[in-house]
């Protein structure tokens, strides 16, 4: 297994290309499952979750032709022969659901197998099987396997408990080729939903009010092809703008755009680190003196986002004074205090919350990565340490960042990976 050494040598200048978001990618190529006709996707990000989404849609019969490096995925599901997730793909990846409302909408049938826990919590799927069923789909839930079929998806009003990502989009993608109006009422409002809306829509679908918490879908007989650029990262964006927080210096994020971020940039202004628009994206620097600590409350979007309450820890361990995190999407969420506390960092875990007395300076040691976000913040947190820090089981980091030593290395860090 490799892993990732990093030696903390002070600023970083440069500029660090932003890639299009894995999760708004996972979501918008089962898409193609909808449709007979080709779909392509530019500006995809080049990763080990969109591997593992290529060999699950090549498991069905969809032929995904990965172009230009991997930038471009040209899809096609004309010739579907499956239409069986199996296990031993989907338990890799939890995003693998989303295969489940497409399949059911163009074929009335679906056999795709549960994802399971993971690292971070329980995370059921049980708000993904409710909106279909709202849509006329019988479900049956045996040996591990979601088993659904249906006489044709009619429109429902369905009104999500809590919001999720992941069954609002498994839900808007199925009610795009049900019969009549589905009116989805406390979706999720992330850009990420926002992106594959608009896909759909150049694919032929009708649908209106995404980005708000009621998203209405005329369903319609049939959809086309399309060609869509995926959004931008707004997670790896958050992540390389910690990058000079933590470490002082000025980077400049190209792509990068405030809106995708705006509850983020709040709380980096507040900590003293200054974010300026660019003809090309934003750039980001240190304001004077050190990072002051700020409480943070992760949110559904517009909120501030789960998936940066990790990195965010790390620039908050060399803070001046406490701070609050309090974790409010996943229950188990704090697995990186104890390794940053390895480096000298001071945290108490209570439940859903985390308190962080800021310390002058980390020290370099060696730490374990325990799931995605978690392992970037630990290179984060040893970019500003003293002395070596060596990460290990960075798998968990390429399921989700491309080039992350290629990327920090071109802003002057010193970070290899180490094969192993
Ligand atoms: C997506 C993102 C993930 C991000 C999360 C929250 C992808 C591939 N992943 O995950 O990176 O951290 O949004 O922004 O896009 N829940 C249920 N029942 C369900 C579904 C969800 O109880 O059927 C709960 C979850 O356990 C969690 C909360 O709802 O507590 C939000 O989860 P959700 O928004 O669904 O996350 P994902 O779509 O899995």
């Amino acid at each position: 297994m490799d892993s990732i050494l990093v030696r903390g040598n002070g600023p970083l200048k440069g500029q660090i290309p932003i890639a299009g978001a894995k999760n708004a990618c996972l979501t918008l190529m089962p898409a193609t499952l909808l449709t007979e006709e080709p779909l392509t996707l530019t500006n995809a990000p080049r990763l080990s979750d969109i591997r593992t989404m290529t060999q699950l849609l090549g498991s069905l019969g969809a032929e995904v032709a990965a172009l230009q490096g991997g930038q471009v995925l040209a899809m096609s599901s004309h010739n579907l022969t499956s239409q069986h997730a199996d296990y031993d793909i989907v338990r890799k990846m939890r995003a693998s659901i989303l295969v489940l409302g497409p399949l059911l909408a163009r074929f009335g049938q679906a056999e795709v197998s549960l994802p399971g826990g993971c690292a971070i919590g329980a995370r059921p799927v049980d708000l993904h099987l409710k909106a279909l069923e709202a849509m006329g789909a019988e479900l049956d839930l045996r040996d591990g396997y979601v088993r659904a079929k249906t006489s044709g998806l009619r429109g429902a009003v369905f009104v999500f408990p809590i919001v999720s990502v992941g069954a609002t989009e498994n839900a808007l993608m199925a009610a795009t080729l049900a019969k009549g109006t589905t009116v989805l009422k406390n979706a999720a409002r992330e850009p990420e939903i926002v992106d594959l809306a608009q896909c759909l829509r150049r694919m032929g679908a009708q649908i209106e009010g995404e980005g708000t918490s009621t998203i209405t879908i005329q369903g319609v007989d049939r959809l086309g092809g399309a060609t869509h650029p995926v959004v931008t990262d707004r997670i790896e964006l958050g992540t390389y703008m910690l990058a000079p927080a933590i470490c002082g210096g000025e980077v400049e994020l190209l792509g990068g755009r405030i809106d995708l971020l705006a509850a983020f940039c709040e709380k980096l202004d507040a900590a003293g680190v200054s974010v300026t628009e660019t003809d090309r994206g934003l750039t980001v620097s240190r304001k004077n003196g050190r990072i002051r600590a700020v409480d943070v409350v992760t949110e559904p979007f517009p909120g501030f986002p789960t998936d940066l309450q990790a990195q965010m820890m790390a620039l908050l361990c060399t803070a001046e004074g406490t701070s609050v995190l309090e974790e409010k999407i996943f229950e188990n969420r704090f697995m990186h205090a104890p390794e940053l506390t390895r480096m000298g960092a001071k945290i108490e875990v209570h439940g859903g919350h985390a308190t962080v007395h800021g310390v002058e300076k980390l020290r370099g040691a060696p730490v374990m990565a325990t799931d995605l976000r978690a392992s970037v913040s630990l290179i984060l947190a040893a970019l500003a340490a003293e002395g070596e820090t060596v990460v290990s089981r960075v798998y968990h980091l390429d399921r989700g960042y491309e080039k992350v030593e290629e990327k920090l290395s071109a802003c002057g860090a010193l970070i290899e990976r180490i094969a192993g």
